[in-house]
């Protein structure tokens, strides 16, 4: 698997490319599938279908990797606060949690109410072409903490900080209640049959430096450690979003995870200094440029310049597709960046 080879820092024929959030409405055979179904949980706990949106965009777009069609959210769906997803406004749970008595809420043993993602997993993977390799996934507890404890997505984060600032006790209570459920989910994908893992944290730009360490990363290190303890030939990959700023502190770290992801707000030429010896990068073309074939033309030679042709570096937008991007220029990119990046 090229993909695996890449994350690993294997010499490869080319970058292999996929595209986070590649399963999604900018394609109709998406739509067609999700209007089957009556909401989006619906499709997740679906596994047939499920299995056919991971599916799409390796047949239509050729990716090299496949991306577990789920959603992070089933984390805290399974503790036990009911969720809802309202369309053009996103995720919304009807309970949240803001005091020592809201952790009552959250029943122990989610990763045991989660077959229908491990069945998605052995039905996509016995479907999946042999080269390609099938990513499994979570949120980071930061992210999910963050829709838990605000109820919906946020611009202040105002509720999860007030507990950082006045509360720090209880919040690394949910934090951690979050990584012993995740540590076993991502074990329990594994065992399903994923070839990789990445652990998504999507709002770690909310926190300043030494907070988001202690709150934030520390945790997801924990969780790496883990699996890389146990299964240490699967590659981790991590994706904390917006932490530019303090890039070069992701040097020091311990190291117990393969690919660190870039975001499109992180210049490339700067993250490969920073990171570029000590992680293999995945990335960071900027999304929008997709609305316009010239952008997106030269967004890639851009990348393809600084990551050179050879090993050290996965493909991928710095951040998810956009509901309204050409399909086209989805598809035409995965062939320009296999050309261009052809040894
Ligand atoms: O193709 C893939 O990448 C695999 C599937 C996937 C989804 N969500 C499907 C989805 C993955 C990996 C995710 C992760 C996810 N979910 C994240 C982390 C990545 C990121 O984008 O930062 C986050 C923060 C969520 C939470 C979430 N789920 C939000 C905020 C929303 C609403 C926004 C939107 O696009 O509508 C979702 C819903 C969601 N998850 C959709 C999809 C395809 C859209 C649902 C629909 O079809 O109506």
């Amino acid at each position: 698997m090229i993909f695996i080879d890449a994350c690993n820092r294997k010499e490869t024929s080319y970058t292999p490319i996929w595209m986070m959030r590649q399963a999604g409405r900018y394609l109709n055979e998406y739509k067609e599938v999700r209007a089957k179904v009556g909401n989006f949980l619906d499709l997740c706990k679906n596994v047939e279908l499920a299995t056919e949106v991971t599916l799409q965009p390796i047949d239509i777009l050729d990716c090299d990797a496949a991306i577990l069609f789920s959603d992070i959210l089933v984390i805290p769906l399974e503790m036990g606060l009911e969720l809802d997803f309202i369309k053009n406004e996103g995720p919304k749970f009807r309970q949240c949690i803001r005091d020592e008595n809201d952790l009552n809420i959250l029943k122990p043993m989610a990763h045991k109410r989660l077959d229908y993602v491990y069945d998605t997993i052995s039905l996509t993977r016995s479907k999946l072409d042999k080269k390609k390799a099938l990513i499994g996934f979570c949120g980071a507890p930061w992210t999910l903490a963050t829709y838990m404890i605000e109820g919906q997505g946020s611009k202040t984060y105002s509720n999860c900080k007030k507990m950082l600032y006045t509360n720090p006790k209880l919040l690394h209570k949910v934090l951690e209640k979050l990584s012993n459920e995740l540590k076993i989910y991502l074990e329990s994908q594994i065992k399903a049959g994923v070839n990789a893992i990445m652990i998504f944290d999507s709002w770690a730009g909310a926190l300043e430096k030494k907070s988001y360490f202690e709150f934030g990363f520390d945790y997801i290190n924990d969780i790496a450690k883990y699996i890389k303890s146990k299964y240490p030939n699967i590659p981790i990959i991590v994706f904390p979003k917006g932490i530019g700023g303090f890039l070069y502190a992701f040097n020091q770290i311990e190291k117990n995870f393969d690919v660190f992801g870039i975001d499109w707000g992180i210049d490339m030429q700067y993250a490969k200094n920073a990171l570029g010896e000590k992680f293999v990068l995945q990335g960071n073309l900027e999304p929008c440029r997709l609305y316009n074939l010239n952008t997106m033309e030269e967004g890639i030679e851009e990348i393809v310049r600084i990551m050179g042709n050879k090993s050290g570096h996965i493909f991928n937008l710095g951040h998810g597709m956009l509901p309204d991007l050409p399909r086209e220029n989805a598809i035409k990119l995965v062939q320009i960046v296999k050309e261009k990046t052809k040894r």
